[in-house]
């Protein structure tokens, strides 16, 4: 339902965001579908709403470089760059921070972390409302065009969605991406911040690789790396080999261990279960962090239990079959 961004409507939507559910909302380059940054559940009903097969990171919106801070690791170079651009169409890829709160699925299960403060009143006042970093992608279907008016949102989400209008987008492009965990700064989205704007404020070289993000391979070492775990993973396991760790999904009353033992015994460094009732929401939402504790130098590999290929399981059967290969 499209609404007039007006005090109370930025509040209502800030409340919907807060308690776990999605909101559309302006900034200043294109409309964004938001969610509670820090709640996994929140952040994988944006992968649903946007029927996108694949757990791409997001960004992270906030109201200040101050609040960016408390969630991503920042040097004097990226301090610089922040101050000289923000609050502005620029997203800024940096390290997570060891204890962020913000979920790994925003993440996409990666060690780093994309950080925007857009310059939209009304995206600012909902942030600062929610009392959360909001998390975003372009409020469009994966694959359709971006989304620069509120009919066009409500069009593409139908009905169900809020969507807080506020007319045209200014920019109309989604913001510049910045990476600044390689050796040297690297663009990986054009926007309106330019490569020679970045450049003129860092006073050094920015390189371009746009086509990082798509994993097409040209500049090794700046690609956008996905997430896969240092053991092995065996797919739609059955049992549980010994040394091998379990990541389950659903009941694990009737699975044994090759060898002898029940796969409900065995020691925490060796089980996680993605959701014990079988919630494809929750699964998404533990998928990256479970990965990362089973990935440990305790077990030999880890056996992944079937994960229904339907709804958010595609994205998730997506990310583990990589992980697999
Ligand atoms: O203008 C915008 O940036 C809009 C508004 C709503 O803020 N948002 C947007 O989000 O365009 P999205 O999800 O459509 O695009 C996010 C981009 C993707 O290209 C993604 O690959 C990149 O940011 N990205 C996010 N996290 C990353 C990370 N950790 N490393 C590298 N790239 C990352
Ligand atoms: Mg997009």
């Amino acid at each position: 339902m499209l609404k007039q961004a007006t005090d109370q409507a930025i509040r209502e939507a800030a409340e919907i965001i807060k308690s776990g559910g999605l909101a559309a909302f302006p900034t200043e380059t294109v409309y964004g579908l938001g969610a509670n940054a820090l709640a996994g559940t929140a952040v994988a009903k944006i992968f649903e709403a946007k029927d996108r097969p694949k757990f791409n990171p997001l960004i992270s919106h906030l109201t200040s470089l101050e609040e960016a801070e408390k969630y991503g690791a920042f040097n004097d170079r990226a301090r610089k760059i922040a101050r000289a651009f923000w609050p502005g169409p620029l997203t800024l890829i940096v390290p997570r921070k060891e204890n962020c709160e913000i979920s790994e699925l925003a993440s996409a299960g990666l060690a780093t972390i994309a950080l925007r403060v857009p310059s939209h009143p009304v995206a600012l006042k909902l942030i600062e409302y929610a009392g959360v970093p909001i998390v975003a992608p372009s409020a469009n279907k994966a694959g359709t065009l971006s989304p620069t008016t509120p009919a066009y949102v409500a069009q593409s989400f139908g009905p169900d969605l809020f969507v807080l209008a506020a007319g045209g987008t200014q920019v109309g492009l989604e913001s510049t991406v910045l990476d600044l965990t390689g050796e040297g700064p690297a663009l990986l989205r054009h926007g309106a911040i330019l490569k020679e704007d970045i450049e003129a404020v860092l006073e050094c070289e920015v390189t371009i690789d746009t086509e990082a993000k798509d994993n097409k391979p040209k500049s090794p070492g700046q690609l956008l790396r996905h997430y896969a775990p240092s053991i092995p993973l065996r797919l739609k396991a059955v049992d549980v080999e010994q040394g091998e760790a379990l990541l389950a999904f659903g009941s694990v009353k009737f699975m044994g261990v090759k060898g002898g033992g029940f796969a409900k015994d065995l020691p925490p460094h060796a089980y996680k279960n993605l959701s014990e009732t079988g919630d494809l929401y929750e699964a998404a939402a533990n998928l990256f962090s479970y990965l990362h504790a089973l990935d440990n130098s305790k077990n030999k590999g880890i056996a992944v239990m079937d994960i229904p290929d339907q709804g958010l399981g595609i994205a998730i059967n997506d990310r583990l079959k990589r992980a697999a290969a």
